[in-house]
């Protein structure tokens, strides 16, 4: 492949938005940041200058970087913070992903303003495995904070406080004219009568799911996670943080203006409270002559927020290719089975002396503590002390999860960095179940680095290990790297730990992330020089404590 070049100059900068302006981290002055675009199989380096007031990371989602964790990103897992006024290289090595993926900042809540897609064309021997598309756009969804929402953040989560809730959502930057003062900047996207177009989705919004849809106009979605899919014709899209997504869209209606909307589909709240005013738009515009309505047209099938079907039945309908050009490989040997339970629980905290509950995520009753330390020096310099390998297979107890019964020792989670060592090659199935502890339950969107995985199952209600396997689909799973695990259902995955390294798994939910719903897994070394972690780059940012000067 090409090898291509890039600067990345984090900086604050000023954003006006919703009748306010304010400053924020951004990537060469925008917002959404640089496009990222290469071909199958080629190596970006990307040199971050951080040019800003505090230390942070960027992340490479969904890119599995053969062997090359020391370029993957998540903070204290993989390395240290670029602190201000220095920078770090990344050695970004695309192997099998095609469609689209996205980096972000992997720090903090630092994502929502440090973020932008990444393209990887297909080779061009080989092409797509649909008719050649007229044209492309991107578009990138996220969430605005009125105010400074790291600062927020760290003291919600120092007090053990609820985390803040964003003020809008944006696509590609803009909240759209539906919201105050955002009339003149609502972001509009021209296309030609009769062309065909490859929209590139992905969801960098911070704590919901959303859905989307165009006024009149039909979507195929052809790709996720930098997979192809079996096309899904549909006309409305339900898309978690952190996935991306490949649609065609005929430009095949009458010439005019319509609404490209998105709304929060809030799998916490449903039938709660109205969320409706929260609509995010943008406009899809015809090229040509004509005299254009008033108001562009709204998409009407677009369901509320409370609409639990569409995600459903949405979610029940991704298929890979599966076939000759694009063969799937799903693992038959399991050597490695998890249940894992994902929760919102308690956690007792140390505030000033007193013991208060805080409010935490866990991974099998485990609260993830970031070390100091980045576990991947730890684990290639043999430093002992900054993790436990004791990250357990199957959650401390069973209980009806989904139920309302949950037994006392079950919501206080535990706080550990523990992972979970895997050998070279294993073959593993991981069967995540969601619970209704504390009387909470929501979709988890779980997502591994490293690996895409395939989702042979997913279903509602306590896994059921007589009865569910049966229902597995062998023949075409998705093989994704971000997952919705359903409200109270499970979801079951495999993969292949043949990339050795270290690698977060975790839920998108950036308030989750933050309370600790995370683990880490080592894959450790096959043995020969080919299978074995690469040697680290001549720097590496430091850490901060006295281990690694
Ligand atoms: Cu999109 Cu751990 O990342
Ligand atoms: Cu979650």
């Amino acid at each position: 492949g090409k090898v291509h070049y890039r600067e990345f100059v984090l900086k604050e900068a000023n954003f006006t938005r919703l009748c306010e302006t304010k400053s924020m981290l951004v990537v060469n002055d925008s917002f959404p940041g640089p496009v990222i675009r290469v071909t199958k199989g080629d190596t970006v380096y990307v040199n971050v200058q951080n040019q800003g007031n505090y230390g942070l990371t960027i992340h490479w989602h969904g890119v599995h970087q053969p062997r090359n964790s020391w370029s993957d990103g998540p903070e204290y897992i993989t390395q240290c913070p670029i602190e201000p006024k220095s920078n770090f290289t990344y050695e970004i090595i695309f192997s099998d992903e095609e469609g689209t993926l996205w980096w972000h900042a992997h720090s903090d809540w630092t994502r929502h303003s440090v973020h932008g897609a990444i393209v990887i064309l297909p080779k061009e021997e080989t092409g797509y495995p649909f008719l050649q598309p007229d044209g492309e756009e991107i578009l990138v969804f996220g969430s605005w904070y009125k105010g400074d929402v790291n600062k927020e953040v760290n003291e919600d989560l120092e007090t053990g406080n609820v985390t803040p809730q964003s003020n809008a959502y944006t696509i590609n930057g803009q909240p759209g004219d539906l919201c105050p003062c955002s009339n003149e900047s609502t972001y509009r996207w021209q296309v030609e009568h009769g062309k065909t177009y490859l929209l590139r989705l992905v969801s960098a919004v911070m704590n919901v799911e959303i859905y989307f849809a165009i006024a009149q106009h039909n979507l195929t979605v052809v790709g996720m996670s930098g997979s192809y899919v079996k096309p899904i014709l549909t006309d409305v899209v339900m898309i978690s943080p952190g996935q991306t997504m490949d649609v065609l869209v005929t430009a095949n209606q009458p010439l005019g203006r319509y609404y490209m909307a998105a709304r929060q589909y809030d799998s916490i709240r449903q039938g709660v409270k109205n969320y409706d005013k929260e609509n995010v738009t943008a406009i899809l515009e015809y090229k040509g002559n004509y005299t254009p309505s008033v108001s562009p047209s709204f998409p009407n099938n677009l369901p509320t927020y409370a609409d639990f079907n569409p995600a459903i039945e949405f979610m029940k309908r991704i298929r890979s290719l599966a076939n000759k050009d694009h063969p799937i490989n799903v693992p038959q040997n399991i050597t490695t089975r998890m249940y894992v339970t994902a929760s919102e629980n308690n956690v007792l905290v140390d505030l000033g002396g007193e013991n208060v509950t805080a409010l935490a995520s866990s991974l099998n009753n485990i609260s993830w503590v970031n070390p100091t330390t980045d576990v991947l020096l730890a684990y290639y310099r043999n430093i002992s002390g900054i993790y436990t390998a004791d990250f357990p297979d199957n959650p401390p107890s069973f209980f009806n999860f989904t139920e309302d019964d949950s037994p006392d020792d079950t919501t206080l989670s535990v706080q550990g960095t523990k992972v979970r060592m895997l050998n070279y090659n294993e073959e593993v199935e991981i069967v995540f179940q969601g619970t209704n502890l504390l009387d909470v339950s929501m979709d988890h969107p779980m997502h591994l680095h490293g690996y895409s995985f395939y989702v042979i199952g997913s279903g509602y209600g306590v896994f059921d290990i007589e009865t569910d396997p049966k229902g597995y689909n062998f023949d075409d799973p998705p093989k994704l790297n971000t997952v919705t695990l359903p409200k109270n259902g499970w979801v079951a995955i495999r993969f292949k730990a043949s990339n050795p390294g270290v690698w977060l798994w975790h839920c998108h939910y950036e308030r989750h992330l933050s309370w600790g719903m995370s683990s880490v897994f080592i894959v450790k070394n096959g043995g020969t020089p080919e299978t074995s972690i690469r040697e680290p780059p001549p720097y590496l940012p430091p850490c901060k404590d006295s281990f690694t000067s």
